[in-house]
């Protein structure tokens, strides 16, 4: 307890002092005051509460920290709307206080004015709990550098802990606090290396404080490092050949992202039919004179890349060519499968890998267009060796008619039995 003035003669306006020294010089019983500390949140409302005992009409005054009278005896003495007389009883008086601000936190007086004056002192305390922290960047984030990152919560009573967190982990940072008057602004610094892939990374400040009852306010950030452009580009699949068109894109990375990429081609200028938007470049009906190394380029203010697609376009294998090829059919080679015997090896140009993918659609018509080879072959084989015959029996057909009509047969089972025709020629002539 601390010892109160005898007289608050000083504190309330005029007019009621006049009042107050009336009432002083009344002969009043012994009486007594409680008081209880007040704890509350910054924009809260406070209750402040006297208990009385044994009161007897005397008059009770209620004074706040800077000892201005708030009520006299009932009475609004100061104009502040925020405080109200809620309670007035002979056991129990009971103001609050709305909106409360840190200003408003110390003593509360509740006094009697009595013979010997009793008084007690209800202290308010103001809480303030911590906004969700901010984060102040010091310097751009480059790869292979530091990034200074400042966490702070500018105001909070009693002062707020802040931490870094990444990943469930603290990263320690530095600590300091700057008094404000009532309240307490804290910041919390780290420094950490950053590479390009630590872009976009989370991390986040919380802020931790006893009135928020365990719960924390999170600031949520993301590492923005920058870096310098990486560029690929994305072949087509397969092979191309002319008239096929072809579509480049290139991806393109870094931060802050190359706002455009150059598309170039070695040694060369672009086709005329290369038409480029964006990151992508399309030639449409591709020729031989498109052949070349194309070259995608992107920069930023960190470096520039490139990269490099060599485009061959290869010859147009179309379907007459396949056909015309297989009329001097090879034999199968060894690899393949004895009974379902490909032409593949015909086709197979080394430096010309599509010319597979080709071959094998075009292998039912290679097969016709053999056997229609072989087909007119015999048959014209068949026609000389009749015109010859009958040349010849003509000659000896007086002599050896017998034989000849015998020759004649044999030559048609050679061709029956399918045998090469120019082994049935050599057995008829011998
Ligand atoms: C109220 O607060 C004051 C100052 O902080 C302290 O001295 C006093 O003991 C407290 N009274 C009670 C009843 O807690
Ligand atoms: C003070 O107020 C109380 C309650 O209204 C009343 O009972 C008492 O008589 C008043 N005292 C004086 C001196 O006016
Ligand atoms: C509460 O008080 C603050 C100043 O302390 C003021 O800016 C705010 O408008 C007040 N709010 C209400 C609801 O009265
Ligand atoms: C290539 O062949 C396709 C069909 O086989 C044809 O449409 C195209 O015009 C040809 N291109 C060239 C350049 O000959
Ligand atoms: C471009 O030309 C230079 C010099 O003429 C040559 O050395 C280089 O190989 C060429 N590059 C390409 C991709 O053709
Ligand atoms: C283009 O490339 C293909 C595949 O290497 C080649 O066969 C062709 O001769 C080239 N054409 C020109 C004009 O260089």
């Amino acid at each position: 307890m601390r010892p109160g003035p005898r007289s608050l003669l000083a504190a309330p306006p005029p007019g009621l002092a006049l009042c107050a020294a009336l009432l002083l010089s009344l002969d009043l019983r012994c009486q007594a005051v409680q008081a209880e500390n007040v704890t509350v949140l910054e924009g809260g409302t406070a209750q402040i509460s006297c208990k009385l005992q044994n009161y007897d009409g005397s008059i009770v005054v209620i004074q706040n920290p800077r000892r201005q009278t708030l009520f006299f005896n009932g009475t609004r003495a100061l104009k502040d709307d925020r405080f109200q007389m809620v309670l007035f009883t002979p056991r129990l008086v009971r103001i609050t206080l709305r909106n409360v601000s840190v200003w408003d936190e110390g003593g509360y007086f509740c006094q009697l004015y009595t013979d010997d004056t009793h008084h007690q002192v209800a202290t308010l305390s103001v809480i303030v709990p911590p906004e969700v922290p901010t984060v102040e960047v010091k310097s751009q984030a480059v790869e292979g550098g530091e990034v200074e990152l400042t966490c702070l919560s500018p105001r909070s009573k009693p002062p707020t802990t802040l931490r870094w967190m990444r990943d469930r982990r603290e990263i320690p940072g530095v600590v300091s606090q700057q008094d404000n008057g009532k309240t307490v602004s804290v910041s919390n610094t780290i420094r950490i290396p950053v590479e390009r892939r630590d872009n976009g990374a989370a991390i986040s400040c919380e802020a931790s404080h006893p009135a928020l009852n365990g719960q924390r306010k999170v600031r949520h950030y993301r590492l923005d490092v920058h870096f310098a452009p990486t560029v690929r580009i994305v072949p087509p699949p397969g092979i191309l050949r002319e008239g096929d068109s072809l579509t480049l894109t290139c991806s393109v990375s870094g931060n802050p992202v190359p706002r455009n990429v150059q598309w170039s081609r070695v040694n060369d200028t672009l086709p005329e039919r290369a038409e480029t938007s964006d990151s992508t470049l399309t030639i449409s009906r591709l020729s031989q004179s498109h052949n070349g190394t194309y070259l995608c380029q992107a920069h930023n203010n960190y470096g520039r890349a490139a990269d490099h697609y060599m485009l061959l376009v290869y010859e147009n294998v179309s379907l007459v060519e396949s056909v015309k090829d297989v009329s001097v059919p090879r034999m199968v080679p060894p690899t393949s499968h004895p009974t379902s015997p490909t032409l593949s090896s015909t086709f197979l140009d080394p430096e010309d890998p599509g010319a597979v993918v080709e071959t094998q659609s075009a292998v039912p018509y290679a097969v016709i267009g053999g056997i229609l080879a072989l087909l007119v072959f015999a048959v014209i084989c068949v026609l000389i060796v009749t015109i010859w015959c009958s040349v010849r029996q003509k000659g000896s057909y007086l002599t050896h008619e017998a034989s000849g009509l015998d020759e004649h047969g044999e030559v048609q089972e050679a061709f029956l039995n399918g045998n090469d025709s120019r082994e049935g020629k050599k057995e008829y002539l011998l």
